[in-house]
């Protein structure tokens, strides 16, 4: 079997596309978990396109070690000395640089020759290889540009020192079968093919991105490009847990084999949607909660004779565990740590006397407490958001549409308590906090939704607000009362304001 590179670009191509701002600890977050998950390659961003991004570029290749980090660049001299100053700390650093190719895009965008194109393209590869070993060249566009015309440059930048050479399909516009003939072309006619690994990198505006970089490994790429939870510009990119989960149940069909630790999946998927606050749908492949329940009567039947009738995966593969108890006030530590362990939280990663405690406090408000419950309490095993803290909430409201709210905050120990009316308990909530820590923003989004079930389930609120300084920010709050729930998320996004 030979080995696939897994890339993640969740830090680039999936963040650049949000239109928010993650700071550097979730983005560390996001990394570490990548490393754990075992992807080979991690796009940390794009230095030179902001100081933030120089800035997560250049903690990242501190910070995080046992994958290749890469920044991407146009091919731009001042892009890459850029780029290759953010990764001077990384272990294996990657410079990822390249130019439009098809028609449209050099004539109307670029406004260059072909002959120009292949000029720059080699310049910039060059001018990468000062720095470092691995360079990446990507042929944006790659799908829509003449074939011929790929085999030049891709040949003249292998000649340059690429070690790797991307050929997205950026539009999302290819079938399966198009992109294969596409990379066989490639692998065919470029001579010096061999000393290099083809990439793929495909969007999914017709929703065929996993099936199109499934197609290029059958045609003879060793590197998939995508995102977690398949985040990115417009519909997005290939999801990495579908390819990955593809080869895993077929591998003979595709004679590559992926370094992943497939039970991380389920966990990497949870963080990505928590940090960036877009949620998973329901029916997605392999992490949407509905990937392996079986609601109709004769599939549940079929499972209940053979699991295989109806399951290709069994979910413990993906980091699912199979929901055998369901725990209570009455349950223990070690029924507790017992299922934390089966749901990937190991204990060294936690304090089970602080989560056993806020287990406790959560089973008084809540019956059942189901395994979407036990992620949520893990997500709060943290400090409270920038040492402030909700006090106290109370609303009255008179029950068509107008509202007052009095908040009482802590910051840093110090009570503060203000009061305000709204249109609706929400809004009065929000502009009494308003009041309280005077941050300038604007509310962009506003979601709750209940997590696991019952009228007695944990709301799950998000928010997203606009600040000038930090762009879009999201914050989240957990809570069994729903106006707590949305004031925390409202608090946690303010909180992360002010240490952006
Ligand atoms: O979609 C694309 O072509 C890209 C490149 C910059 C790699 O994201
Ligand atoms: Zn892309």
């Amino acid at each position: 079997m030979q080995k696939l590179y897994i890339f993640d670009t969740t830090l680039r191509d999936g963040e650049q596309s949000l239109g928010i701002t993650l700071n550097i600890n979730e983005k560390l977050a996001i990394a570490r978990q990548l490393v754990v998950l075992g992807v080979d390659i991690i796009e940390a961003g794009f230095p030179a396109s902001s100081p933030g991004d120089m800035n997560s570029v250049r903690t990242i290749s501190r910070e995080v070690k046992g994958a290749i980090i890469c920044g991407l660049t146009r091919a731009v001299e001042k892009d890459i000395d850029c780029c290759a100053e953010a990764l001077r700390e990384a272990e294996q650093p990657r410079i990822h640089t390249g130019i439009a190719v098809s028609p449209v895009h050099m004539e109307k965008k670029l406004h260059m020759s072909p002959d120009q194109v292949i000029e720059t393209a080699v310049a910039a590869v060059k001018h990468a290889k000062k720095y470092v070993h691995d360079v990446e060249f990507y042929a944006e566009d790659a799908f829509r540009s003449d074939p011929e015309f790929l085999v030049r440059i891709v040949e003249k930048v292998i000649q340059a020192g690429a070690t790797v050479v991307n050929i997205p399909d950026t539009v999302g516009y290819a079938t399966p079968w198009q992109y294969a003939e596409l990379v066989s072309f490639v692998m065919n006619n470029v001579k010096n093919i061999e000393t290099t690994i083809v990439s793929t990198h495909c969007h999914n505006d017709l929703g065929m991105a996993t099936a199109n970089s499934l197609a290029g490994i059958r045609a003879g790429v060793r590197q998939v490009e995508g995102t977690i939870n398949g985040i990115g510009e417009r519909a997005g990119n290939t999801s990495l847990e579908e390819v990955i989960m593809a080869i895993y149940s077929q591998k003979s069909l595709y004679g590559v084999e992926t370094g992943i630790n497939t039970r991380e999946i389920a966990a990497t998927s949870r963080l990505v949607s928590t940090i960036t606050g877009v949620p998973v749908p329901n029916h997605k492949a392999i992490v949407g909660a509905n990937a392996f329940m079986h609601a109709s009567g004769i599939h549940q039947d079929g499972i209940l004779k053979e699991k295989e009738t109806y399951e290709i995966i069994d979910p413990e593969i993906v980091g699912v565990p199979r929901n055998l108890i369901v725990l209570s006030a009455r349950s223990g530590r070690h029924a507790l740590k017992h299922r934390l362990e089966e749901l990937g939280y190991t204990e060294n990663r936690y304090d089970l006397e602080a989560v056993y405690k806020k287990f406790l406090d959560l089973a008084d408000r809540k019956k059942e407490i189901f395994d979407e419950d036990l992620h949520v309490l893990m997500g709060l095993n943290g400090k409270d958001a920038n040492g402030i803290s909700i006090a106290n909430i109370s609303v009255a409201t008179n029950g068509v549409s107008s509202a007052t709210a009095t908040v009482s905050l802590e910051i840093n120990g110090e009570g503060i308590t203000d009061a305000a009316c709204g249109n609706g308990p929400v809004d009065a909530v929000f502009k009494a906090i308003d009041r309280i820590l005077r941050i300038p923003v604007n509310l962009e989004d506003f979601s709750l939704n209940s997590v696991s079930r019952g009228s007695e389930a944990l709301g799950n609120a998000m928010v997203k607000v606009r600040c000038s300084e930090n762009g879009v920010v999201v914050g989240r709050g957990v809570s069994t009362d729903i106006i707590e729930a949305a004031a925390k998320a409202y608090v946690n996004a303010l909180s992360k304001i002010t240490t952006c």
